[in-house]
């Protein structure tokens, strides 16, 4: 499963792409509308620090498909082809999607609560398919068993299109998609650094570094000796 940071901040990119391994980032108008800047500005800093091979996605927000289709070129005039724009997945975003992913765009269907919608896209062209887990569970419904239902739909009908699981609230809604083999998932920082947090980790760490201080000394470690 590929691992994604869902967030605009390139501070907070920065610091979680120097600890943890990271495929891209992914974005929204809700994130991009927290970063307070421009948004080629802000995307053009992400794109120049993760690299041109790296997946960034970015969303049209245009309602009707023309309008997507001249998003879908600005986005990618302005971050390069291999950025995916992410197209939600409406009646009018399922007919941008056909057309351009006829014209080889990389997408991303998004706002996706459904297994139909996620069907949809996956017909359109879309590469990559966004089920909101979090926002499903908030709902009443079990947003990890809809993006179990997509996965296996994907499968059953041979289709090309993997998930890109968003919205995500804790380690467990993101470790049940990771046992089931998605494609990816796009975690925000700090649940990326959730997955990590636990006494038991730090105390087991700082038992086996008081252990060595005992032995060699304070401060010393392996290199020092
Ligand atoms: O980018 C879409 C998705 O990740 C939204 O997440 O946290 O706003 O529900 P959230």
């Amino acid at each position: 499963m590929k691992l994604l940071i869902d967030n605009a901040d390139i501070e907070q990119i920065k610091r979680i792409y120097d600890l943890y391994p990271i495929d891209g980032v992914t974005t929204n108008p809700s994130i991009l509308a927290a970063s307070g800047r421009h948004p080629y500005d802000v995307l053009g800093d992400i794109r120049a620090f993760i690299g041109d091979d790296a997946d960034l996605h970015v969303q049209a927000v245009a309602r009707d498909a023309a309008g997507m289709i001249r998003e879908a070129k600005k986005i990618t005039e302005e971050l390069g082809r291999n950025t995916y724009v992410k197209i939600p997945c409406v009646p009018e975003g399922f007919k941008a999607m056909k057309a351009l992913s006829a014209e080889g765009y990389n997408l991303t269907g998004t706002a996706v609560y459904t297994p139909m919608q996620a069907y949809l896209a996956a017909k359109s062209g879309a590469k990559y398919i966004a089920p909101y887990i979090n926002r499903i569970d908030n709902m009443g419904y079990d947003g990890v068993q809809v993006a179990k239902d997509i996965h296996d739909i994907f499968t059953a009908n041979n289709m090309e299109a993997g998930l890109l699981a968003a919205s995500f609230k804790n380690s467990q809604q993101v470790l049940e998609l990771a046992k089931y083999g998605v494609l990816a998932a796009t975690v925000s920082p700090d649940v990326i650094d959730a997955f990590v947090k636990n006494t038991a980790i730090t105390s087991a760490v700082d038992a086996f570094i008081a252990d060595f201080e005992k032995l060699t000394g304070p401060g010393k470690t392996m290199a020092d000796l």
